[in-house]
């Protein structure tokens, strides 16, 4: 891959910081690294290979140069400078929600359907990269589909507070310490309601049908990944108070008849899965085994007795790693090898 100008929007989040993290662990040629945030965090600097990067403000222009800028700032700024750093000469990966549904844009999970993305040749474009909950989903999903047919898929989340960034993760906090001072809990940054100590069975805003938009992003997006578009799938999402990695709960249904055997060694076989021990039942991935790894881990893999050719799996990842920074590092990986 050649050395790469890279930049990032949203640098100081903790989307941002795992991207610089990322580049580091992953040895990417850096040639150069462009930071930034909002005014607040103007000048403040991004250490990445030993080089200090001050943060810079958006403005036009801020991406002339650029090969590539990581988008990690919430939807109103993607959506405003994602086609300004494209129109500037740079792809633009995209974490926000901004893009994701758009017909035209690509919204990709690499091991799914990273043969989509741009070859040697083709303009710089925008490329959504999926929810977090979505993510790790369809990484287990895909092989299932594609070896055996999914006819249905009911998923349940457990998702950590750093899916909400800094703020969820300083709300835990600051919630934690009042009620073990016995003080009265009051409403976060992020969270109105509790989080500290509980379970909340709301992530993102309510919709009039009683389904909040983080279960539709699960579903929407999910078959829009796979191509297919029909799959019956039906998603419930609840943020729990652990600090980073998201468990989802997996019931899927098969058009086959198959050993649960062969459905751990196909998983097991497939890029970036690690099957955790499904012949002993007290073995299982968790968010905090999960947090600061890679794979999407997979475990309490079993029949369902309940159905026919139904089985339910328990789906574990880091949301700042696979869920984000790392989904969207090997979309510039992919292309970039391409061009
Ligand atoms: N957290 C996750 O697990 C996760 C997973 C998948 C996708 N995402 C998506 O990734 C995005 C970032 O999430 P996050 O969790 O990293 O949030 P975060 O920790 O709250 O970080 C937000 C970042 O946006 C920056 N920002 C705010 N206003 C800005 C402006 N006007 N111009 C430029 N930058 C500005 C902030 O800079 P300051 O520090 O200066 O305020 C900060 O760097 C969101 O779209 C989120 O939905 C998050």
């Amino acid at each position: 891959m050649k050395d790469l100008k890279i930049g990032i929007v949203g640098a100081t989040g903790v989307v941002g910081e795992t991207f610089v993290y990322l580049l580091q662990e992953f040895n990417i040629p850096v040639a150069e690294l462009r930071p930034f945030a909002s005014e607040s965090s103007l000048g403040k600097k991004i250490t990445c290979f030993d080089e200090k990067y001050p943060c810079q403000v958006l403005k036009p222009g801020c991406f002339e140069g650029l090969d590539v800028v990581f988008f990690s700032s919430g939807d109103p700024i993607s959506k405003e400078w994602a086609p300004q750093a494209v129109k500037e000469g740079a792809f633009a990966i995209d974490n926000s929600a901004a893009f994701r549904m758009d017909d035209n844009t690509l919204l990709c999970v690499p091991e799914v359907n990273g043969d989509q993305l741009p070859k040697a040749g083709d303009a710089p474009a925008i490329i959504a990269n999926p929810n977090c909950s979505t993510i790790q989903l369809v990484v287990a999903l895909k092989p299932l589909a594609e070896k055996y047919g999914l006819k249905s898929v009911r998923v349940a989340s457990y998702q950590s507070v750093s899916g909400a960034g800094r703020d969820g993760l300083d709300d835990l906090l600051e919630q934690s310490m009042q009620v073990l001072n016995g003080k009265e809990v009051t409403a976060g940054k992020t969270f109105d309601q509790q989080i500290a100590f509980n379970a909340i069975p709301q992530i993102g805003g309510l919709r009039d049908d009683g389904f909040c938009s983080e279960e539709f992003k699960i579903m929407n997006e999910s078959k829009k990944i796979l191509s297919l578009p029909d799959l019956p799938i039906s998603a419930f999402t609840v943020r729990i108070p652990s600090i980073n990695g998201h468990s989802e709960a997996v019931w899927f249904e098969l058009n086959q008849s198959v050993a649960t055997e062969d459905i751990a060694n196909l998983l097991q076989s497939s890029n970036g899965i690690e099957v955790v021990s499904e012949k002993d039942p007290q073995k299982y991935p968790m968010n905090v085994t999960a947090s600061g790894q890679n794979p999407v881990y997979i475990g309490k893999l079993r029949q369902d007795p309940a159905f026919d050719n139904s089985f339910q799996m328990w789906v574990v990842a880091d949301n700042l790693r696979k869920g984000a920074a790392l989904n969207g590092l090997q979309i510039a990986q992919a292309i970039f090898d391409r061009l």
